[in-house]
C-alpha cells in the first residue's frame, strides 16, 4: 500500500469532511459531529495549518489529522501553550493498517521541530499510549472543570517540557458543537441513517 502524507489544502476540504463523517459516524453517538468540527476548526485562530495533514492512496484522501493550539492555565492564571490534535480520521475500510499511526508520527515530529511543548488530547488510552501519551493526571493537569479520567492524556514533545507546569486544560471553544448548527450542516451531505451502537457506551 503506497500511502502518501501531505499537507491539506483548500481543495481537499470537502473530501476531508466527508471522510471524517464516514470515520466517526455512529461511533461515539448516533451520527457524528466531527465533520462540522473540522469545517469550523480551519477558520479559528487556534488552528495550526502547518500540522493539518492528509493521507492519500491512489489520489483518494483516506486519512486526516488536524491540530489546534490549546492551553494550560496554572493557579496564578498564567497560561502555557500546548497543542491538541483531533479529529483524526481514517476511512473505515482502511483502518488498522497503520495510517493513523503514520499521521500521528509524521505530525508529532513536525510539532517537535516547531518547538511546541506538549500534545494534550482526549482519546482511547489503549490506542494512544503506544505513541507515548500518559495520563494528564500524572502531569498535574486537569480539565477546565478540575476532572481527570483515563481518556485525558498528555505527551511531552521534549524532555521535561512541562516541568513546573500544572493546572487546568482549555481547548478552543470551537470544540463545543451547537446541535442546530450540526443539523443544518448535515443537510450538505447525502442522507445517512443514525444508529445506537455498542461503541457509544464504552
Ligand atoms: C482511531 C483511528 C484514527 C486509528 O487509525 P488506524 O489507521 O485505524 O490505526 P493504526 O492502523 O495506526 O493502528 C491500529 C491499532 O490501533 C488500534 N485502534 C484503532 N482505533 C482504536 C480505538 N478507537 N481504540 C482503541 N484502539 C484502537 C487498533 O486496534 C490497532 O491495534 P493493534 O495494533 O494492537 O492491532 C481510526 O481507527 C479512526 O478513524 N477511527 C474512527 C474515528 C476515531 O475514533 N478517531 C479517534 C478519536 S479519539
Amino acid at each position: 500500500m503506497n500511502i502518501k502524507i501531505r499537507q491539506e489544502n483548500d481543495s481537499d476540504y470537502e473530501e476531508v469532511e466527508s471522510l471524517t463523517r464516514e470515520a466517526f459516524w455512529d461511533i461515539y453517538k448516533p451520527g457524528c459531529e466531527e465533520h462540522l468540527l473540522v469545517h469550523k476548526l480551519r477558520k479559528v485562530s487556534s488552528y495550526i495549518p502547518e500540522l493539518d495533514f492528509v493521507a492519500v492512496l491512489d489520489d483518494r484522501i483516506v486519512g486526516n489529522i488536524i491540530y489546534s493550539q490549546s492551553k494550560i492555565a496554572d493557579s496564578e492564571d498564567v497560561t502555557h501553550e500546548v497543542i491538541t490534535f483531533g479529529p483524526i480520521s481514517v476511512l473505515p475500510s482502511l483502518q488498522k493498517k497503520g495510517i493513523g499511526s503514520a499521521l500521528i508520527a509524521h505530525t508529532k515530529k513536525l510539532a517537535e521541530n516547531m518547538g511546541y511543548k506538549a500534545i494534550v488530547i482526549f482519546g482511547n488510552r489503549a490506542y494512544y499510549h503506544r505513541f507515548g501519551f500518559k495520563s494528564a493526571e500524572s502531569f498535574g493537569i486537569t480539565t477546565a472543570e478540575g476532572a481527570n479520567f483515563e481518556a485525558f492524556m498528555v505527551m511531552e514533545l521534549y524532555d521535561c517540557a512541562l516541568q513546573g507546569i500544572t493546572g487546568k486544560f482549555y481547548e478552543d471553544p470551537v470544540f463545543y458543537i451547537d446541535k442546530e448548527e450540526l443539523e443544518e450542516f448535515e443537510k450538505k451531505f447525502p442522507h445517512k441513517k443514525k444508529h445506537v451502537t455498542d461503541t457509544q457506551f464504552r
